[in-house]
């Protein structure tokens, strides 16, 4: 059986304070339960000190395609690694609309990733006017083929995707149970035409507008293996009960 996963994706949110107070929450309440939270890089340092040793990892939101040097502003693989990151978002929706990152350096920053053992959790989904456009998986495949072509099909042993219809992020417009479900087995059963043990072990993550109340209906489908979740996991019961749900 595949595992399932729930990650928490902070966004640009959060302090020292409100953290602490989330992190204390969480800590005791998914004993046992494997989880992850994506944090601001000031963060990390926090989130390391306060989940050492508890089933919970952390991780980040983004990273440099590079591995050092004049990149003004940005963050390495190897810096993430320093604060024992497990996972890092790649690709997220709002990396690629609102910084312009092309499929192209997102497959960089994949493998920029995997190259500093961290997990990358990738992102892809299509947008509203794709989607009403019936465009969705020629979207989905063409983002999974730039890391496909880039990474090769076996590095996604090493990897989490996440589908995030654009449409349903922080938008409270959650995918339908079956309209995910048809997405993530599109997903599995590419990767299967390609490697079918790679597809039989990856972990696909739904994500967007994913609360404690459609949690159940949606970490039950067949393909569905957890969640990627923004708005909800700066919540500490309702990310509790999404963790909960998946892990059940
Ligand atoms: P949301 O965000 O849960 O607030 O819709 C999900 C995400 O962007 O990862």
């Amino acid at each position: 059986m595949r595992k399932k996963l729930v990650a928490g994706n902070w966004k640009m949110n959060g302090s020292l304070a409100e953290n602490a107070a989330l992190l204390a929450a969480i800590k005791p309440a998914l004993a046992g339960i494997e989880a992850a939270v994506c944090v601001p890089f000031p963060y990390l340092a926090q989130a390391q000190a306060a989940l050492a040793g508890s089933s919970i990892a952390w991780g980040a939101q983004n990273l440099s395609d590079q591995a050092k040097g004049a990149y003004t502003g940005e963050v390495s693989a190897s810096m993430l690694r320093d604060f024992a990151c497990t996972y890092v978002i790649v690709g997220h929706s709002e990396r690629r609309s609102l910084y312009g990152e092309s499929d192209e350096l997102v497959a960089k920053k994949y493998m920029a990733a995997q190259a500093a053992g961290l997990v990358p959790i990738l992102c892809v989904g299509e947008s509203l006017a794709e989607r009403e456009a019936g465009v969705t998986e020629q979207v989905v495949a063409r983002q999974l083929d730039a890391v496909i072509a880039a990474a090769g099909v076996a590095s996604l042993a090493n990897a989490v995707v996440a589908y995030e219809p654009v449409w349903a992020i922080g938008t409270g417009k959650t995918a339908s149970p079956e309209q995910a479900q048809a997405v993530h087995a599109f997903i599995r059963g590419k990767v299967a035409a390609l490697d079918p043990a790679v597809a039989a072990g990856l972990v696909i993550q739904y994500g967007g507008s994913v609360k404690a109340s459609n949690a159940a209906e949606l970490m039950t489908q067949p393909d569905i293996d957890g969640g990627l979740i923004g708005g909800a996991s700066l919540v500490a019961d309702e990310f509790i009960a999404i963790c909960r749900a998946a892990a059940n």
